[in-house]
């Protein structure tokens, strides 16, 4: 049976920032969810959604003070799952710093994250949460909520608006947080503002995140804010950096299964080049529907090249229209399946785009800039490119004017 732990004496507690990090340290094979707001020039304080006096279950004093940090109410609760069959096995704990972390993709993403259906369900995480000062109030309503749902794998939530605080031993950073797009406006309008936050970002991923931190860039423009980001970590691999183009990798098999009668399932091998933008290169050349060439199946060489390909590169406009905002749950779940892609080994001949630093590319694409391309993975969090795809003239040509 589960032993539950509780220091009475916690109260409404201020920390120094350094002592932060020890915040952030969880003893394996313990349940241990504490909620600090992060902020490296004031002081921080520890807040949660319920208040000392309002825990009634029987508490156990912790028998080495020093073994859990400062805290109060249900997050000074620690469950000693040793005993438990179930969380014997589980993996060691990783931290995942999400951007943006109150805003709708976030919203989206981060319960899928604690659910386990993206890292396993073996696989307990502490999740590190970075907002702005306007943010705050919502992060704190964010975490409350990840709190109300349970998720027996999320030991641990921070939030603060400091990223080289809530950065600390990132293992996986997933750059959200940036100014939208709004109705007329293109993704690189964003540049300047956006560039600021993603060149700020990687200075403090440089910083304090784990050497092999595994970095998703989603904020736009991401191809470029995700270049800034990585010349501004040099202590981190740049291959470790990622722009996210999955979603329109989603949206281009969306609209192949649509035109072909098929399922979603049955289209495979879809890459997308180039930039998260209007000059994106959906390839229909390369891609597969039930195993054969597109151009085998959907016998409409002008649809390919022009509607369907506009399409996938206006999907994203076209919402913002629908919407007054732009897309979020669907992006979320293209997050999702970009860190999936990259933690479980690729199906035998298929691959996945995404954003990557092209240096030693083998298709000819310019050096020392962050394109979308094929890529494999064997399920350790790395990749590589694939070699085996083929070119004609009209993708030649198209990818030479992204
Ligand atoms: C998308 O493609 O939906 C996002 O990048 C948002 C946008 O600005 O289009």
């Amino acid at each position: 049976m589960a032993v539950t732990q509780f220091n009475p004496t916690c109260s409404k507690t201020h920390l120094h920032s350094s002592q932060l990090p020890f915040l952030s340290r969880t003893l394996p094979r313990h349940r241990h969810c504490t909620i600090a707001p992060l902020h490296r020039t004031q002081q921080a304080r520890i807040c949660c959604s319920v208040a000392p006096n309002e825990v009634q279950v029987p508490a156990v004093k912790t028998s080495d003070p020093k073994s859990k940090p400062e805290c109060y109410g249900v997050f000074c609760l620690t469950y000693d799952l040793r005993a438990e069959e179930e969380t014997r096995s589980w993996k060691k704990l990783i931290n995942i710093a999400v951007s943006g972390a109150a805003g709708m993709i976030a919203n989206h993403l981060l319960f899928k994250l604690a659910s386990g259906e993206v890292f396993g369900p073996d696989q307990p995480i502490a999740l590190k949460l970075l907002g702005s000062e306007r943010s705050i109030q919502a992060l704190e309503g964010v975490a409350m909520e990840l709190e109300d749902s349970l998720f027996p794998l999320l030991r641990e939530v921070s939030i603060g608006i400091d990223p080289y605080e809530v950065f600390q031993d990132a293992e996986w950073a997933l750059l959200i947080g940036a100014k939208p797009r709004g109705p007329g406006m293109e993704r690189a309008d964003l540049l300047d503002i956006n560039g600021q936050i993603y060149a700020a970002q990687g200075r403090a991923l440089n910083a304090v995140a784990s050497r092999n931190v595994k970095v998703i860039v989603v904020g736009n423009p991401c191809n470029t804010n995700a270049l800034i980001c990585l010349k501004n970590a040099p202590n981190i691999p740049a291959k470790n950096f990622h722009a996210l183009t999955r979603l329109d990798e989603n949206r281009a098999k969306c609209q192949l299964a649509l035109k072909a009668g098929v399922f979603y399932d049955k289209v495979s091998n879809v890459t997308i080049w180039g930039n998260h933008s209007t000059t994106q290169v959906p390839d229909f050349l390369n891609a597969r529907i039930d195993g054969l060439p597109v151009k085998e199946v959907v016998k409409d060489q002008k649809w390919l090249e022009e509607e369907f390909t506009e399409k996938v590169q206006k999907r994203g406009g076209a919402l913002i229209q629908k919407w007054g905002r732009s897309s979020a749950a669907s992006t979320s779940v293209s997050i999702v399946d970009a860190i999936r892609s990259l933690v479980t080994p690729t199906p035998e001949g298929d691959w996945f785009s995404s954003g990557v630093y092209s240096d030693g590319n083998p298709y000819g694409i310019a050096e020392g800039i962050v394109f979308s391309m094929p890529c494999r993975s064997k399920g350790d969090g790395d990749y590589e490119l694939v070699k085996d795809v083929i070119f004609d003239d009209y993708l030649q040509q198209r990818i030479a004017k992204v």
